[in-house]
Formats: structure tokens, sequence, C-alpha cells
């Protein structure tokens, strides 16, 4: 059976777009693989967290893990702090990165334009990304469109490492979905929607109550043209607003223009709100039920137990194919 990892990052509460973009490919494809999905908390901290917050968005996104449908006894729930061997090898892979090639990743430039202070994470953290899917052999990795650039720094650096030491990963291949890979921002429809956005506009939480979303989705920016019509590159507002329409209520956009034709954006937009607010429910139901049970922590201490198996057999690989420590026999 092929291996899975992907991860998000606890780093508020997952928006549409991680939804969109990575969990519900998560959910499909636990029937057929070995998954590992991972809380990201390591990654989280590569720019300033509130400690109490973050400790609550890590149970939080636990919570929604599961409540999109992710089954603790087909996959493996974990969180990456309590596997210490993926700082481990992250520092491994980070000492075969070439600091040129980290400084091109498009989202470390996009994370740290125009601030002063930068951590050095944020800019060493992609070796950690890669430490995390080669740990588990991952054969393919579920990610929105964004996570692209760190996947291919992933294949170059499990190939460097293969070929420079020993031959121990397996190269991994990206899995984006054919639509949905790029939710944009409500308000900025040619910037991608991100949890971390402090224009809390810009997104729509998967947590979010019927009346902010309805509010939400009122407010994005359109045009002025008032035609439902996709064209991502003259109409990247209703081409969002489409292909949102279109993955939550299970109907092709040109269906959607269809049944839009000849109505205006107000129409479109209260339906839409609907559709989410209805795709949503079920969710929102569940996660509030789990938040209240204990079963949670039994759930993550057993994936953390799984992962932790797993992951020191490959550091130990790792550390032997690099000579680190005392050879044990
Ligand atoms: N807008 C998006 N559309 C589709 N997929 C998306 N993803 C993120 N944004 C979109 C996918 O969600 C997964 C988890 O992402 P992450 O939390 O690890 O980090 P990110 O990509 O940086 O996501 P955010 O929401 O933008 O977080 P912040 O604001 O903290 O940086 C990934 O598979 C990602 O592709």
């Amino acid at each position: 059976m092929k291996t899975i990892f992907s991860g998000i990052q606890p780093s508020g509460t997952i928006t549409l777009g991680n939804y969109i973009g990575a969990l519900k490919q998560f959910v499909e494809l636990q029937e057929e693989y070995n998954c590992y999905f991972c809380i990201v908390d390591q990654h989280a901290i590569t720019v300033p967290q509130d400690p109490l917050q973050l400790r609550k968005n890590i149970r939080s996104l636990a919570a929604l893990y599961l409540a999109v449908g992710l089954d603790p006894e087909r996959a493996t729930l974990f969180i990456q702090s309590e596997v210490p061997a993926h700082a481990q090898a992250g520092w491994m892979m980070q000492c075969i990165s070439y600091i040129g090639e980290l400084e091109r990743m498009t989202q470390f430039k996009d994370k740290s334009a125009g601030k002063d202070a930068v951590s050095a994470a944020l800019l060493t953290y992609p070796p950690l990304m890669v430490a995390d899917i080669l740990l588990y052999s991952a054969d393919l990795v579920p990610v929105g469109e964004d996570q692209k650039q760190h996947l291919e720094l992933a294949r170059d650096l499990a190939e460097r490492f293969n070929k420079k030491y020993r031959e121990i990963f397996t190269i991994p291949d990206v899995r984006i979905p054919e639509v949905g890979a790029r939710i944009m921002s409500l308000q900025e429809p040619t910037k991608k929607m991100s949890k971390s956005d402090p224009n809390t506009k810009s997104f729509i939480s998967i947590l979010d109550e019927p009346k902010l979303i309805e509010k939400k989705i009122k407010s994005a920016v359109t045009d002025s043209d008032g035609v439902v019509k996709f064209d991502k590159d003259n109409k990247p507002g209703v081409s969002n607003l489409l292909t949102i329409y279109s993955i939550l209520g299970g109907k092709p956009i040109p269906e959607i223009e269809k049944e839009y034709e000849g109505k205006g954006y107000g129409e479109f937009k209260a339906e839409l709100a609907q559709v989410v607010i209805n795709a949503l429910k079920p969710i929102q139901d569940r996660y509030h039920d789990l938040m209240e049970s204990s079963e949670l922590d039994d759930i993550l201490d057993r994936g953390a137990e799984k992962a932790n198996k797993a992951a020191s057999k490959m550091l130990k690989k790792m550390e032997n194919a690099m000579g680190l420590g005392r050879k044990r026999r």
C-alpha cells in the first residue's frame, strides 16, 4: 500500500482554501493509502505565535481533522512537535540545502516582504517540511498549489541525499486538486486565501457562523460588469466564487453560469452563502461535539506513538548514512 503524508499549520482556524485545497483531498485519499496527517506546529512558530492561542489552535485543528471526516482507524493523526525525529531530520535536511535555493522560495519572499525582522526559520522551514515527508517514505503529498515549489525541493533534496550518501528515500510525488488548488482572497482575488491574513473579511473560516459567512460573501470583491461567468484573468473575484460554489455545491461551473444568466451578483452571492453554510454545518456540528469529548487526546496519543515508531526508524537510517553518532550493534 502506498503512503501519503501531509500537514497543516495551526496558525489560525483553517479556511475554505485549506479545506478545499488540502483537507478534502485527505478525506478522499484515506480509503486507498496508508496516511499520515500531521499538525505542523513547528512550522507555525516560524512567524510569531501567542503560546496560549497556539495550544488552542492545535487542539482545534485536531478536532477539525476528525470533523471533516478523517478516520483515526485508517489515518495516523499526530502533532509534529510530539515526534522529535522531525526536528532532528529537519536539521540534516538543512545541512544539505543551499541558501540560494531557499531564498528562491516564493512563500519565503511573500512572508518576509516588507518586514524588518524575519526569523531564520522562515528561510529554513522548507527543509523541515522535506524531512516531514521523507521520514514516512511518502509516495504522494496532497497539497494546494502554493506548496508545489516546496514539493519540488523535497524531490531535489531526496535525490541529493540518495546520491551523496545512501539510497534510502522514496522520491515523493505531489498531488494537487484539479479544481480549487488555489482559492483566492475574497478581498484581493489575485492573492491566495490565507488563514493568517490580518483582514478577516478576506477569508471564510471553516468555523464561521452563518451570519458572518453571508456578510463576508456579500462584501467579496467582484467587478462591475454584473455577469456570472468564469474568466480567471479578467474576472478573478467572480471566478473564485464560482469555484467555491462548484466544489461545495457539487455542480459543474458551466451549469452554475447558466443558472445565473441574466441575474445579478446579489442573488448569486446570497445563494452561494447558503451553499457554503450548508456544506460547513455538519462539520461545525461534529467539531463542537468533539471539542467537548475526551476522545481527542487518546487519538493524538495513539497517532504520536505510531508516527514516532515509523519516524525513528528512518531517522536511524539517515544518521547511519551520514555517519552521525556511533555505530550500534
Ligand atoms: N488558498 C488556498 N487554496 C487552496 N489550498 C490552500 N492551502 C493553503 N491555502 C490555500 C493548502 O492548505 C494546506 C495547509 O497549508 P498550511 O497551513 O500548511 O500553510 P499555508 O499554505 O501557508 O496556508 P495558509 O492558510 O496561507 O496559512 P498561513 O496563513 O499560516 O500561511 C496546504 O496543502 C496548502 O497548500
